[in-house]
């Protein structure tokens, strides 16, 4: 197992929704320094380093996924200063590889949604992933009519006057050529040419660029083009948009015709047969990185046949057909000085490495993640060695990646450099915050230790209870503006019976608390003042009144991100309905426990946690002080668009002859029907197939519509 892998293993649901907020904000602000400034704040191979984390992160708790997510998003709004263009068809990013086994399991994914055997051999592309920025330049009749960046995948900026003046790319198309054409490529700096025009900035005495990429960027954002024309841009061309009439039935004859009509393309492109082939490839192109006269960043593998392509499809934002293997991102070596220990919502003991400050990458690292007390022992969560067995002990110097890790990992120790009188670290058996013990529990359904320690002193912990209370009112629960971590900070301690905060509820009674004669009036408490205090208190009313799913995801049930309140939210449609339907369910039987465990999306784990949630009458007790000042609103249903099956919970049973399960899956989700696993009264329809069983069974027991698999290409429409 990669080490890289391990980390996210080890990371508890907690730690995993803090740092998909941090990365979040992080990576938008990164996308806005990049995108919108063409000023990078860290570089590329870091930049990706947190978006694959991201992913990794989200991989492991889909119900984490984040509305505000960096993996729904492509680049960045569109700047104001150039017109806007939809694209006739939205220009879409890669998925991001990092190891041969990622890449091993592309090849597989693919296979598997095609339903393929190995021996039917599929054909891959391997090309170099270069480092600029993208370009959809459209042609009709054989004229180029319009340029545009990517933007935000949907919409991009016009700069067709700037394209016009970059020579390789053709202003016409050669006679013959499809009426509607729509090249895509990269419009890039060449390094030599990046180098030139900061030796003539720095002779001007003008600021000079960072780097090729942003220089070819901020080139392309000119109003006036003739500066774009004497920047010397360069372009490759690799993808299309729209197209009256396809000239080529692969990727590599495409790429064939548009060298033919005039473009430039990358002459590393190969067609392969194999994985062996595309590292071959891989490695063969990373060997002569250093000499191209342009950046790149890695190698994009896309599956040859469009017409796999087709039947292979997208993801919500990037195909299934391709990904981009990056190369590799750094370390550094660095001194551990302390080893501190954080108490989250959940009680989760997290040990943080405290750093001797270091560059990795570009970026000054102090703190790495620690996970936990196996972690620092040495053990992998199955208890396999990590670091070969070797352990890390305060004082250590340690090797720290960047690679992918918002939070820095310490990879490994060096051993030869360990002082001789160190001794191994001690995990506390005590919470440093409220002197609890701090347990590791038993897992109930594996019967192993569990690898988080956990604080036992629930609402008593002061980190327990105001963690709480931060996620009530963060930005995906409850939102409240003007209360943060450090008013929420600031109102728990308060000794003051009108002022203090120890639970969600007190928030809503707060204002009438202050009003009559509470001993400290807000307003007259530094920080806050008469007109921040009424804004808090409109920002709190304003909250009297919130979305179910928002309501359910901010009482902070373990497991339960904001994927899993909506599900909630969605199958249980009231709050009445899901208190009710989880005060009944008890873990492993019964109708209230298997309805909830046919939710799609819903496991075991998460299932049992709700249900003991729902059974510590302190938490019953505060939600209903809490409904006594807030009223959630019903669930909406799903929204329906003109698709015969939106909305409707399919399960599909037997052997499916056209399709594999993944792609009749994806297809009935992309048009907006939910495809579950099992049959329960939820059920709408029951595709099945040959060999169906138990389920069809059941489905007519209860009267659920079924069919094969015909017939349900002939609903959504072939
Ligand atoms: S294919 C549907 N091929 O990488 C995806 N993209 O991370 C079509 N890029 O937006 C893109 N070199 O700006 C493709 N040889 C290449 C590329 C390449 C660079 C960029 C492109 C894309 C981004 C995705």
């Amino acid at each position: 197992m990669s080490t890289e892998a391990t980390a996210i293993d080890f990371l508890t649901i907690e730690e995993a929704a803090a740092e998909l907020e941090c990365l979040a904000r992080e990576i938008a602000r990164n996308d806005e320094l990049y995108h919108g400034k063409d000023r990078p704040a860290i570089s590329d191979a870091d930049y990706d380093a947190l978006k694959r984390r991201n992913d990794a992160i989200e991989a492991r708790f889909p119900e984490l996924i984040r509305e505000d997510s960096p993996s729904r998003r492509v680049g960045s709004a569109p700047s104001v200063t150039f017109a806007q263009v939809v694209h006739a068809r939205p220009m879409l990013s890669l998925d991001n590889t990092f190891s041969q086994d990622d890449v091993q399991d592309f090849v597989n994914s693919v296979y598997r949604f095609l339903g393929r055997l190995p021996d039917q051999s599929i054909a891959f592309t391997a090309e170099p992933k270069i480092d600029g920025l993208s370009m959809s330049i459209r042609y009709e009749n054989g004229r180029m009519v319009s340029a545009a960046t990517r933007g935000d995948g949907t919409t991009g900026e016009n700069v067709t006057a700037n394209i016009r003046t970059i020579k390789e790319i053709p202003n016409e198309l050669p006679k013959g050529a499809p009426a509607v054409v729509e090249v895509r490529g990269e419009v890039y700096m060449a390094k030599s040419d990046f180098i030139a025009l900061n030796r003539q900035m720095e002779v001007e005495g003008k600021q000079t660029y960072v780097n090729p990429r942003n220089t070819a960027s901020g080139s392309l954002r000119q109003l006036d083009s003739k500066i774009t024309a004497s920047r010397k841009l360069k372009f490759f061309a690799y993808a299309w948009g729209e197209m009256s009439e396809m000239p080529a039935d692969t990727q590599f004859g495409m790429v064939q015709v548009f060298k033919n009509w005039g473009f430039p393309v990358n002459p590393l492109m190969k067609r392969l047969n194999s994985v062996a082939d595309i590292l071959a490839h891989y490695d063969e192109i990373g060997f002569g990185r250093p000499d191209l006269d342009y950046d790149i960043d890695g190698v994009v593998y896309k599956v040859d046949s469009l017409e796999l392509q087709a039947r292979l499809g997208f993801r919500s934002r990037s195909p299934r057909w391709a990904t981009a293997h990056k190369f590799p991102a750094e370390q550094a070596f660095t001194r551990l000085q302390a080893i501190d220990i954080q108490v989250g919502r959940t009680g989760a003991l997290t040990p943080v490495a405290r750093l001797e400050p270091i560059t990795v990458g570009g970026v000054v690292v102090t703190n790495a993640t620690l996970h936990n007390e196996d972690y620092i022992k040495g053990i992998g969560n199955s208890g396999e060695p990590l670091r070969e067995g070797r352990d890390i002990r305060i004082g250590d110097m340690v090797i720290v990646q960047r690679a992918g890790d918002v939070i820095p990992q310490i990879v490994d120790v060096v051993l030869e450099k360990r002082e001789p009188n160190s001794k191994p670290y001690v995990f506390p058996k005590i919470c440093p915050v409220c002197g609890s013990h701090a347990l590791r529990e038993v897992n109930e359904k594996t019967g192993k230790v569990d690898a988080v320690t956990r604080c036992t002193g629930g609402f008593i912990c002061r980190a327990q209870a105001t963690e709480h209370l931060k996620h009530f009112v963060s930005r995906n629960a409850y939102d409240i503006e003007g209360l943060g971590s450090k008013q929420v900070d600031f109102f728990f301690e308060s000794g003051d019976p009108s002022l203090q905060i120890r639970t969600a509820p007190d928030i809503f009674t707060l204002e009438k608390r202050q009003g009559g004669s509470s001993l400290t009036k807000l307003e007259n408490i530094d920080g806050f003042g008469k007109v921040s205090v009424g804004k808090l208190y409109a920002a709190i009313n304003e909250r009297r009144r919130i979305a179910l799913h928002r309501f359910i995801y901010a009482l902070g049930i373990r497991h339960v991100g904001e994927t899993t309140a909506k599900l909630l939210a969605r199958a249980y449609g009231t709050y009445e309905a899901f208190e009710a339907a989880m005060k009944d369910a008890s873990p492993m039987s019964g109708d209230a426990w298997n309805e909830l465990n046919a939710i799609e999306g819903i496991g075991e784990i998460v299932a049992r946690a709700i249900v003991e949630f729902y059974k510590e009458a302190r938490n019953v007790e505060v939600i209903t002080r809490l409904l006594a000042e807030v009223t959630p609103e019903a669930a909406e249903l799903p929204a329906t668009s003109g698709s015969p099956v939106a909305g409707k919970t399919v399960v599909f049973t037997g052997s499916l002859e056209k399709f594999t399960r993944d792609e009749a899956k994806a297809r009935a989700e992309s048009l907006g029907a939910k495809v579950a696993g099992s049959v329960s009264k939820k059920t709408d329809i029951l595709v099945a197939g040959p060999g169906a069983g138990s389920k069809l069974d059941k489905a007519r027991e209860l009267g659920i519509q079924t069919m094969d698999e015909d017939e349900w290409l002939v609903l959504i429409g072939g």
